[in-house]
């Protein structure tokens, strides 16, 4: 801060003067050790800050710098006065193809229009990241421009660290939105995999569900099989056993009466009456058994009870031509699977008989590549849907059969149109007989 001295002039008496410069002299010295002061208080507090501040005349010489020019490791102090920045930044540069050189004089040549500038450069040359802030002063109205010869004041900041971890920042910002991004996918991915799985369960439920009710029908209606079952037993029985037996019982008791009453008539003659009736009933029983289960399927096996079976239908049902092709021997069909096999012929050709008006069927059983399968074929009246087997149908025989193929590990087929005849068919995968006999693979 400059005082301003009240001017000395000669229009008033000396004696005024003298007075008044008495007056004056003692606050013009205590005013020079409080410029002093403010000075060092002044150029101290701007030495300590980490900057580079410099003062310069509109020849981009240094008028003043503060310490930091020193600190930094570049010329004195003194030594700095007078040169412009870029000599004192790059004191053995010539200037030509620098980048610092060519920044400042940007810098430089858009103060004059806008007061102040900025400039932000990567020096290669000092290895640092520098940040230049230039401001116009001397300006109309600044307060300085009168009696200095400063045209602009400098500030210099090393942001080299501040730089470095600005672009670790921004890569570690990157890297991290990356890791969302992928993340997300990942999270997106699983959600979809997720809603996938949920689907399939659903899907996978709603056919537990489906065959669950099915399974319940089905042994609904098979408890009412077995019931007309053991009523048509029953019936049998009655009729024919029940009946045999009571008519031997009367023969027996007539030739009772004949034993103590000779001349009523011959017992000899009556005895073997009741022999013969006895002889019939044996047939009966007989061929109820067999009804129920052909013995022969477990004496001998499958293929021999088939062949039995084949040979009774087609001795009852004469006016459909019955083919049987059975290349398996009784061994050949794993023991688990007599049963099934031996109760699908008979279902099938039965069927024929009830429902295919056919003229030609098909019995077939082979064993190929591991494969043992059942065939029974006809050229009737077929039906639709077969394949689906749909519950629309009452019949229990097909629906029977494809539980019974399921559950020994076999898939029934049922390939039949209207008017094109029937096919059906039940394969299992089969282990070599050799090496584990009875083994359904
Ligand atoms: N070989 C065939 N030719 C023509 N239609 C058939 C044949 N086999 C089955 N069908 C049709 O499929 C239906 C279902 O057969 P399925 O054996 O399941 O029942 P069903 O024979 O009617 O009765 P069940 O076998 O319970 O005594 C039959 O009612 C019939 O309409
Ligand atoms: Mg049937
Ligand atoms: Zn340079």
């Amino acid at each position: 801060m400059t005082a301003r001295l009240p001017p000395l002039t000669r229009r008033k008496s000396d004696a005024r003067v003298r007075g008044a410069a008495r007056h004056a002299l003692v606050p013009a010295r205590l005013d020079q050790a409080l410029i002093a002061r403010a000075k060092v208080e002044w150029e101290s507090a701007v030495d300590s800050v980490p900057e580079l501040i410099c003062l310069l005349d509109a020849q981009r010489r240094v008028v003043r710098i503060n310490r930091s020019v020193e600190r930094w490791g570049f010329s004195p102090l003194r030594a700095a006065l007078g040169l412009n920045m870029h000599r004192i930044l790059h004191p053995h540069c010539s200037g030509r193809r620098c980048v610092l050189n060519r920044g400042l004089k940007e810098l430089w040549s858009t103060l004059p229009d806008h007061g102040r500038a900025t400039l932000h450069l990567e020096d290669p040359t000092l290895g640092k990241v520098l940040a230049f802030e230039g401001q116009r002063i001397g300006l109309p109205g600044d307060r300085a421009s009168l009696q200095t010869k400063s045209y602009a004041l400098l500030v210099v900041s090393d942001v080299t660290e501040l730089t470095r971890t600005q672009e670790e920042l921004r890569l570690l910002n990157e890297r991290l939105e990356g890791r969302v991004r992928e993340r997300t996918l990942e999270l997106e991915q699983s959600n979809d995999a997720l809603r996938e799985e949920i689907r399939r369960r659903e899907l996978a439920e709603a056919a537990l569900f489906a065959s669950r009710n099915e399974l319940r029908n089905l042994s609904i209606q098979l408890m009412r099989a077995q019931e007309i079952e053991r009523k048509r037993i029953a019936r049998e029985l009655h009729d024919s056993v029940g009946q045999s037996l009571s008519a031997i019982k009367y023969t027996l008791e007539h030739t009772v009466q004949l034993v103590l009453k000779p001349t009523l008539g011959d017992a000899m003659s009556r005895l073997s009456q009741a022999v013969d009736q006895v002889q019939r009933l044996i047939g009966e029983v007989r061929s109820i058994s067999a009804d129920l289960r052909p013995k022969v399927l477990d004496d001998l096996g499958v293929a021999s009870a088939v062949r039995g079976f084949c040979r009774q239908w087609a001795e009852v049902y004469q006016d459909i031509q019955l083919t049987v092709h059975v290349s398996v021997e009784d061994d050949d069909v794993p023991e688990a699977l007599r049963t099934i096999i031996f109760r699908t012929v008979q279902e099938a050709l039965n069927n024929i008989a009830k429902h295919a008006a056919a003229s030609h069927a098909w019995v077939t059983i082979h064993r190929q590549d591991g494969e043992l399968a059942v065939e029974i074929a006809d050229d009737g009246s077929g039906f639709s849907g077969g394949a689906r087997l749909s519950g629309t149908r009452t019949g229990l025989g097909l629906r029977g059969l494809r539980e019974r193929a399921r559950h020994s590990g076999g898939r029934l087929h049922v390939d039949s149109e209207p008017g094109k005849g029937t096919r059906l068919r039940i394969a299992w995968s089969v282990q070599d007989p050799s090496a584990a006999q009875g083994q359904v693979a």
